[in-house]
């Protein structure tokens, strides 16, 4: 089954609407951010904040208001089933660390699924003055320009994103770095994973790979990227594994085969454009 087209370009456009609305509440934040109280919740690396949970409010908020029977999965509030067949998957600020430190990477993320896959991707960073927009078979645009990604970009030629979080063990960050490398490759972390898949369709990096991340953190980058012209690994998104945890790997044509390689996952399994 296939979503009727204008529901879902009714939903992307609203997407880019909400996406900049609560982009903007997070840039206020962001601007009195001395008064912030920075919480943690696994681990002290892992921060949050009021900003978090109002974003995440204000996005849930325009959802129910538009498409009530839309469900909805946010990192701050968990699960909401719906009826429609349509779940948004929202990340309020992807790059929460470099937000509390007072650094520009940082994203609001929306994605939205049907089916299991996702057929929406909005990923707004306001102090980048960026807004990347995919809808399935619909192609990707970073603030408006169409985006492509360059055929001829392998790991060795260009840079690849890496992340982790302290759900993955130092030793295998550590191998994970060290086969990239071996590989003649070269990585850049930037502390919002979002944002570095929107990079990716926006051929800036060749690829991106983290061990484990959530629905919320990948989903609308994986849009944007597969709209680019490029591959994803795909995330499970089936019931209850929706809300857990995967390896999230993504790029460019030419990076696909040591990019596999190096997550040690089955390359028969990626999502081609
Ligand atoms: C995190 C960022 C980070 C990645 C972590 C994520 P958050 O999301 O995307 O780059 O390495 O795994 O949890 O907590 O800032 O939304
Ligand atoms: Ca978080
Ligand atoms: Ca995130
Ligand atoms: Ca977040």
């Amino acid at each position: 089954s296939s979503p009727s087209n204008a529901g879902l370009e009714e939903r992307f456009r609203l997407a880019q609407v909400v996406a900049k609305e609560a982009g903007d509440l997070a840039l206020h934040y962001f601007n009195e951010r001395d008064k912030l109280v920075i919480e943690t919740k696994r681990d002290p690396q892992d921060v949050v904040s009021i900003a978090d949970r109002e974003v995440e409010e204000l996005i849930r908020s325009r959802f129910a208001d538009a498409f009530s029977g839309d469900g909805v999965l946010g990192e701050e509030y968990g699960l909401q089933g719906g009826t429609s067949g349509f779940t948004w998957v929202v990340d309020p600020i992807d790059g929460t660390s470099p937000f509390v430190n007072g650094m520009p990477n940082w994203c609001v993320s929306i994605g939205l699924l049907y089916a299991g896959s996702p057929v929406v991707g909005v990923i707004y960073a306001p102090c980048f003055g960026e807004t990347y927009a995919a809808m399935a078979g619909a192609g990707a645009s970073l603030n408006g320009k169409p985006l492509r990604l360059a055929a001829d970009k392998t790991i060795r030629n260009a840079v690849t994103g890496i992340g982790a979080n302290s759900h993955v063990t130092p030793a295998f960050v550590a191998k994970m770095v060290e086969s990239l490398l071996e590989a003649g490759g070269n990585f850049i972390r930037n502390g919002s994973g979002a944002l570095m898949l929107a990079y990716v369709a926006a051929g800036r990096l060749v690829g991106y790979y983290e061990p484990y991340m959530h629905a919320w953190d990948c989903l609308a980058g994986y849009c944007l990227v597969k709209e680019a012209g490029g591959w994803y690994h795909p995330f499970p998104t089936e019931g209850e594994r929706l809300t857990k945890g995967s390896p999230v790997i993504a790029g460019g044509p030419g990076a696909h085969d040591d990019l596999m390689r190096i997550a040690g996952v089955d390359a028969t399994t990626a999502q081609h454009a």
